[in-house]
């Protein structure tokens, strides 16, 4: 097996090696349908906690169930009704968390850099996965999502994929660049300009001032979600308008590859990013994408305590 690693928190620096390795092993979970004998079932006697500031349904439930069948128990706090709201600090949360028997702790904030805050505090024998951080990573989404790819596409050396919509604070889109990047694959990024970033940290990316240009020839198209709730940008275009000038409509789908994969990190918003037709369509990948985020997120728990079968 590549180095281990205590922390999930970014696709930036991830070993090549690291990441196959998480392929084989989601691939292999995959065929076994998940199911692990008693000795497989490596979290066994440990905790998993997830702790989330914004709404989940993917990330957490996925992460939930697979420390579950890895043998782990897990519980949830919900920061609303903590004991945040009395003034302890999240710090201090957490190491309460630690000294009643967490180890591994998935977090999801609305701050960028904050998850990674948090892990530099935290004992060597405890684990921390960044489930999002403001606009800046999604890891495991992003690994999901080339895992995704993976099984559909020979190799991603060459690969053109088009990634649409909220680029700017997309912390999904960042993840899947940096990973698809150091996978070989050439990433072109399109939206209103309101929502692109001046310029991306990825060589091999470009930036389309056109949604079409991005989506020309692409091999793979990824619909991002409008994130409103962030606020920041003065952007407000009617969703009919929107769906039109920078959504999947079949009509802008239809110029990419005859077989090109549809995806979306969901939730989707359904005639705002995508059209229904093709959210559904016999390319769209989207559902296989959360079914996949089971295997993947098994094989971060076995990665994270070093025993990636
Ligand atoms: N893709 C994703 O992060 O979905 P959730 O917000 O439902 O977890």
């Amino acid at each position: 097996m590549s180095k281990v690693i205590q922390h999930l928190l970014s696709t930036k620096d991830l070993d090549l090696k690291l990441i196959q390795c998480l392929f084989s092993r989601a691939e292999k979970l995959k065929r076994m349908r998940a199911v692990l004998s008693a000795s497989e079932r490596i979290l066994y006697g440990e905790t998993a906690a997830s702790l989330f500031w914004e709404p989940s349904t993917r990330t957490r439930i996925s992460f939930e169930m697979a420390a579950i069948r890895l043998g782990a128990r897990t519980v949830h706090l919900s920061p609303a009704e903590s004991s945040m709201k009395k003034g302890e600090t999240l710090d201090d949360t957490l190491a309460n968390l630690f000294v009643l028997g967490c180890r591994f702790f998935v977090i999801r904030h609305s701050v960028s850099g904050e998850v990674a805050r948090l892990a530099s505090q935290m004992k060597p024998t405890a684990h921390v996965i960044n489930a999002g951080d403001g606009t800046n990573e999604h890891p495991s989404q992003a690994l999901l999502d080339a895992f995704t790819i993976r099984e559909r596409r020979k190799s991603f050396e060459g690969l053109e994929i088009a990634i649409l919509g909220d680029i700017l604070r997309s912390r999904v889109a960042r993840s899947n660049l940096f990973l698809l990047g150091h996978l070989g694959a050439n990433c072109r990024v399109s939206g209103p300009p309101e929502l692109l970033p001046k310029k991306l940290e990825v060589p091999s990316a470009k930036i389309m001032k056109h949604p079409d240009e991005a989506v020309e020839g692409a091999d793979v198209i990824m619909a991002l979600r409008l994130q409103r709730e962030r606020g920041g940008i003065n952007f407000a275009m009617p969703d009919k308008e929107y769906l039109q000038d920078y959504g999947l409509t079949q009509k802008r789908v239809s110029l990419a590859k005859p077989d090109a994969m549809i995806m979306h990190p969901g939730p989707i918003n359904r005639n705002v990013e995508v059209e229904p037709k093709v959210a559904d369509g016999p390319y769209s990948v989207i559902l296989k994408q959360v079914e996949n985020g089971l295997f993947m997120r098994m094989a971060i728990y076995e990665a994270l305590q070093g025993e990636l079968g």
